[in-house]
């Protein structure tokens, strides 16, 4: 079992551990029995999660004498809501659930967005526990605190910092993930590889047959390295103000991408995009050797991942998502570029000229 220890030095002075282990779950409730923050524990997790592993965790920390209560919700984005948020304090409330409880977000990045924002203001902030199912969860949404529900406007624009008590994670619960759901998690990997370089990026070039395989050990070894990078950049800047800004590398044009498809294309599809035109922006702007961009499209590509933009996706309408994406500031849309592989770095301010030639030159 593999243990990293998030140290904030900035705004909050929490520490917390990411636990990572295959076939954990009772080391898991073990843990949370430990950390002895709550008398009452809610798991929340969505219809199909809970189907799958909420009556094991619920009955793994009964096991251990303690009060455990599973609520659950519809699965998928459409949850992130402001409604969904409203029922769920309801039935916190039917089941007593007090300043003294805990909850246990056991789940993807939905689950852990929603039940994290949902501790961050019930009753004034209660501890959240985050289990996280998902690869993309397991690598990124579970760590670093930031929690957050959708408005007809847009994605996440009601959110809350709320640092997990625990991040505690088990490689088994990726057996049962669809095939779409693991390549959106891989996406988050490669991303690591890129802003951080080696060993991270030649293990994954090496070892794609064993991340099809879904191989236990080799994913133990990819997850820790990654959450590694993301601890070490949140500890450094909690609250996104500059060096944590490199974790978004891809998804600038990414989320342009899923916001002008409705959501129809997959996250770690238009992410996928979004590298290869960061890296090809790098090449045409930054000097970047284009064998640097070929060696990630190329990972990319074997690992199922898109690399192709399709044509009935005007251009145009990029550039005007690009233009709204929330993340800009005053007209100023960042960009995370490359001077080569593990060397990132943040600008503003690109000629969109240039960037509609980039993205021109990924179709297919
Ligand atoms: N807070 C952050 O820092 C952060 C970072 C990145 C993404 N996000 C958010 O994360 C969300 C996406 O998360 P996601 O990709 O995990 O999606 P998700 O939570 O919707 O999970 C995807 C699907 O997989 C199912 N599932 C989950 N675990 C499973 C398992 N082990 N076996 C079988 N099925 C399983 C779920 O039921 C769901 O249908 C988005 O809302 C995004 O905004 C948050």
């Amino acid at each position: 079992m593999n243990q990293i220890n998030v140290r904030l030095q900035t705004t909050e002075s929490k520490h917390y551990k990411i636990l990572i282990g295959y076939n954990i779950l009772e080391t898991i409730a073990k843990n949370i029995r430990d950390a002895q923050i709550a008398g009452h524990y809610i798991i929340i997790a969505d219809d199909c999660v809970a189907r799958l592993y909420g009556s094991k965790l619920t009955r793994a920390l009964c096991d251990l004498d303690l009060n455990a209560h599973l609520i659950d919700f519809p699965a998928g984005e459409k949850s992130k809501s402001f409604e969904s948020v409203v029922r769920l304090s309801k039935m916190l409330i039917e089941l007593g659930a007090d300043r003294k409880s805990a909850l246990i977000a056991l789940g993807g990045g939905v689950t852990g967005d929603l039940a994290g924002f949902l501790a961050s203001i019930y009753m004034r902030g209660i501890p959240v526990f985050q289990v996280p199912t998902t690869l993309m969860a397991q690598v990124d949404s579970s760590i670093g605190g930031k929690t957050g529900i959708n408005l007809p406007g847009g994605k996440n624009l009601l959110g809350t910092f709320h640092q997990p008590e625990m991040v505690l994670t088990d490689i088994k619960f990726l057996e049962t993930l669809p095939d779409n759901e693991y390549r959106n998690g891989l996406a988050e990997v490669v991303k690591y590889g890129v802003i951080r370089g080696e060993p991270l990026f030649g293990k994954l070039e090496k070892g794609v047959g064993l991340i099809q395989d879904r191989n236990s050990s080799f994913l133990d070894e990819i997850i820790t390295a990654s959450c590694r990078i993301k601890a070490d950049i949140v500890s450094q800047d909690d609250r996104e103000k500059d060096l944590r800004r490199i974790l978004n590398f891809g998804h600038t044009i990414g989320h342009a991408l899923e916001a002008i498809s409705g959501y129809t294309i997959s996250h770690g599809a238009c992410v996928s995009l979004g590298m290869i035109g960061a890296a090809r922006l790098s090449e045409r702007l930054y000097g970047m050797d284009p064998e640097e961009g070929n060696r990630i499209e190329e990972l990319l590509n074997v690992l199922g991942l898109k690399n192709r933009i399709a044509s009935e996706v005007s251009t145009n309408d990029i550039l005007s998502a690009l233009r709204r994406d929330k993340k800009k500031e005053g007209d100023n849309i960042n960009f995370v570029m490359l001077r080569k592989i593990g060397q990132p770095f943040v600008v503003g301010g690109l000629d969109d000229q240039v960037i509609r030639e980039t993205i021109d030159d990924l179709r297919g």
